[in-house]
């Protein structure tokens, strides 16, 4: 029981303790760690002291950090949630950092990983799942006065609007998953690729949005890693989010 005199210090004390064992080494589950974004992520996570386990197909990719101790890479078909329980289940937080682009047709990736990733979670009894995807996924957000403008709608959603449609459907089916998936989805604009690690700028999140207004529509991929690095040590955004993020 907490001593009425010191009971707002106790209280604050119970604070730092519970945010420290949050900020504690967990055990991650990568898909698309190999990605421009997913490599960051790993950096990231392996700077941080977590246990990252990746599911590749290409693991010489992550070579230059293969001397870490807490790296380990399954070769699995990610399409095939039978294959992806057994790492699932050994891992605190699953999280996709995966990408697909307009070949090969038709544009289902989205789709057939979300579904083979939320089967395998339930197979294997987990329940939080932080995956990347990307502003405008839902069709009337790309009605609304967006800051991604003409461009976007003429340009961009001309040549990979199938992608943001199948980010859009895989939003669905997690919506679908209901409570037996604790899903973060972090959507960032145009990414960028520095050559240095994250940046110390501020990150500005919201949720339940498609875009972001009055803020920069570019983002450094180090920074998307850096955010989503930090949704998972923190906790944040739980509960089935879509959540835009941008720099100011
Ligand atoms: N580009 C943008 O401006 C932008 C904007 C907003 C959001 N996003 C989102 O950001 C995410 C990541 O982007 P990125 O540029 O970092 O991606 P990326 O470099 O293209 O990486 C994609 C990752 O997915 C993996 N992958 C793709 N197909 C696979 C398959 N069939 N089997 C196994 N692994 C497969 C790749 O593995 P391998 O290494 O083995 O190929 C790689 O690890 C995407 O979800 C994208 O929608 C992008």
């Amino acid at each position: 029981m907490l001593h009425p005199v010191n009971y707002h210090a106790q209280l604050h004390m119970l604070s730092v303790i519970n945010l420290l064992s949050k900020m504690s080494q967990l055990k991650l589950c990568v898909l698309g760690g190999t990605g421009k974004t997913g490599r960051h992520f790993v950096s990231q996570a392996l700077a941080n002291n977590h246990e990252v386990m990746t599911i590749s197909r290409r693991p010489h990719k992550l070579a230059q950090f293969a001397n870490n101790k807490n790296l380990l890479n399954y070769k699995a078909d990610i399409f095939k949630p039978e294959e992806l329980v057994e790492p699932f289940s050994k891992s605190d937080v699953v999280v996709s950092m995966m990408g697909f682009h307009t070949r090969p047709w038709p544009i289902n990736g989205y789709v057939r990983t979300t579904n083979s990733i939320v089967r395998a979670m339930q197979m294997a009894d987990k329940k939080r799942l932080v995956v990347l995807h990307g502003v405008l996924t839902k069709h009337e957000s790309r009605l609304e006065p967006h800051p991604y403008g003409a461009f976007m709608n003429n340009v961009i959603l001309r040549i990979f609007g199938p992608i943001f449609d199948d980010i859009n459907e895989a939003e669905m089916i997690l919506r679908i998953a209901g409570e037996s998936i604790d899903w973060t989805a972090v959507a960032p604009g145009y990414l960028l690729s520095n050559k240095s690690g994250p940046t110390d700028k501020e990150i500005v999140a919201k949720e339940d949005a498609y875009y972001i207004n009055e803020a920069s529509t570019f983002m450094q991929r180090s920074d998307v890693a850096r955010y989503m690095l930090r949704v998972v040590e923190q906790d944040l955004h739980k509960g089935g989010k879509v959540v835009a993020i941008a720099v100011p």
